[in-house]
């Protein structure tokens, strides 16, 4: 190890973070940088000695920051679906590194337990689900659906009979998960890590705008019932952003002993707003998901999971170990009994930071800004002939399709993408593309807080001119 200032060196570094960010508002969003470029200014022989660490992590930055960083935190990137960092959340993550405290365990981590243990009763509050539910501070929205269906799968087997903890799958009952059609990708994926397979899974239709139909529900219990059974939907399709009728559906699960789990990585926070009709019957479900690294506007990695029956959440992932130093039941909240990881960051602290500096009016204002950011995307971008907005906008995300003049010929789908990759190239802002009923379209994610009314009027300029 090389001595070096650490006071001086984190300090040019903590600089160099805030110079990153307060340059975002009005630096081009697109990467310049080839990879070729990143991987000659990046790469090199394997290290053999220390070096000023200084010098490593300045090198470092110089490489990435010369054209290498998609500007995620900005206001004028609709990728995916991707917040940025609010200024509590992003300070707190800091700390949490600063702190690097392991909050696996209460007892060696108390303070940051704490932290999460409050964070967690506030969000319950805020999104309206029942106070004693549990929950755990994961790395995303797909171990957030992985955990819940563990909690699930422990669940819905123990009402068969099977203890799934101590026997596992091999001859057990049989499963089945049942999915709207626009069911998350991370869905099926949970279902291979439990080790469900994705051939337990079973569909059932949507609407226009790809909302689970509870007909088509109550249709698919009945072909099977006394069948355990895990259902899922979702609040916030990844692209029109349709919320699933929960209460519906989760009276028809229930008839049916069905487990419903909400995969709400993007759409849960619009629970916390005052007239959340958009969600009527949240808190019916037996399980919820979502993302603080989304509409919450935390940094990455931070993702939920809630769970109305605790027990069955504890028993799918609770470890216990000698050397362990854990806390007696009915007294302090061990991570490690909820969390699927066992040392882990105290990824709740932001979280906390977020909750405490927004509340619930600074939430509401979030959401409702960003659906009407979406809403004025769509209505700017369809007055334009040659372009058509192809969803409902009923949350932050828009689906444009842009048709090709060219007559017999025409190839709106080659059309679009080449409008895609020319916005992509400008650099403006930055959004992606996606399949909407086998249709090439460019989606639109309104998700982050710092986005103003002329962050999407500059936006739909350079998207109107890439498409002419
Ligand atoms: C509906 C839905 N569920 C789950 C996920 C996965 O979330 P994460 O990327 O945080 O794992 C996403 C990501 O966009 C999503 O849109």
């Amino acid at each position: 190890m090389i001595d070096i200032d650490e006071a001086a060196f984190f300090r040019s570094i903590a600089e160099r973070g805030i110079a990153y960010r307060a340059g975002l508002r009005d630096a081009p969003v697109t990467p310049t940088a080839t990879p070729d470029e990143l991987r000659l200014a990046l790469g090199g022989p394997t290290p053999q000695c220390p070096a000023d660490p200084a010098a490593v992590v300045h090198r470092m930055a110089d490489a990435v920051e010369a054209g290498g960083l998609m500007g995620m935190d900005s206001g004028r990137f609709f990728g995916f679906v991707i917040g940025g960092a609010l200024p509590a959340a992003f300070a707190a993550d800091w700390l949490v590194t600063a702190w690097d405290q392991n909050t696996g365990l209460f007892a060696p981590s108390p303070a940051t337990s704490v932290i999460e243990e409050v964070a967690g009763r506030w969000m319950l509050d805020l999104l309206g689900l029942p106070p004693e539910s549990s929950f755990a501070f994961v790395t995303g929205g797909q171990m957030a659906n992985t955990t819940a269906l563990a909690a699930a799968r422990h669940h819905v087997l123990g009402a068969a009979g099977w203890d799934v903890e101590s026997d596992g799958l091999a001859g057990s009952p049989p499963i089945r998960l049942v999915v709207g059609e626009e069911v998350h990708v991370t869905i099926p994926r949970a279902a291979r890590f439990l080790g469900l397979g994705t051939n337990s899974i079973e569909m059932v239709a949507v609407d226009a705008n790809g909302a689970m139909l509870p007909s088509d529900l109550e249709r698919v219990l009945a072909l099977d019932p006394g069948r355990p059974t895990i259902v899922c939907c979702q609040a916030g399709n990844v692209n029109t952003g349709a919320i699933d009728p929960t209460g519906e559906l989760a009276a028809i699960a229930h008839a049916h002993n069905a487990w419903l789990h909400v995969d709400g990585a993007i759409g849960l926070w619009a629970a916390a707003c005052r007239n959340a009709t958009r969600l009527a019957g949240l808190d019916q479900a037996d399980s919820w998901s979502t993302d603080a690294h989304k509409w919450l506007n935390v940094p990455y990695d931070c993702g939920i999971v809630i769970c109305r029956h605790h027990a069955s959440h504890r028993a799918a992932m609770t470890a216990t170990a000698a050397y362990l130093v854990q806390a007696a039941p009915g007294t302090d909240r061990d991570p490690v009994d909820w969390n699927p990881e066992f040392s882990r960051r105290a990824r709740g602290v932001p979280v906390y930071a977020a909750l405490a500096s927004l509340g619930r009016e600074g939430i509401e204002a979030i959401v409702e800004r960003c659906c009407a950011h979406a809403r004025r995307f769509a209505e700017l971008l369809s007055s334009e002939p040659g372009i058509v907005v192809l969803n409902d906008v009923v949350l932050n995300q828009v689906l444009v399709r842009f048709l090709d003049p060219s007559g017999n010929h025409a190839d709106h789908d080659a059309k679009t993408r080449a409008v895609i990759a020319a916005v992509q190239q400008d650099g403006t802002c930055w959004l992606g593309g996606s399949s909407w009923r086998d249709q090439a379209v460019m989606r639109i994610s309104v998700s982050n807080f710092a986005t103003t009314h002329d962050d999407v009027t500059a936006s739909v300029a350079a998207i109107i001119a890439a498409s002419r």
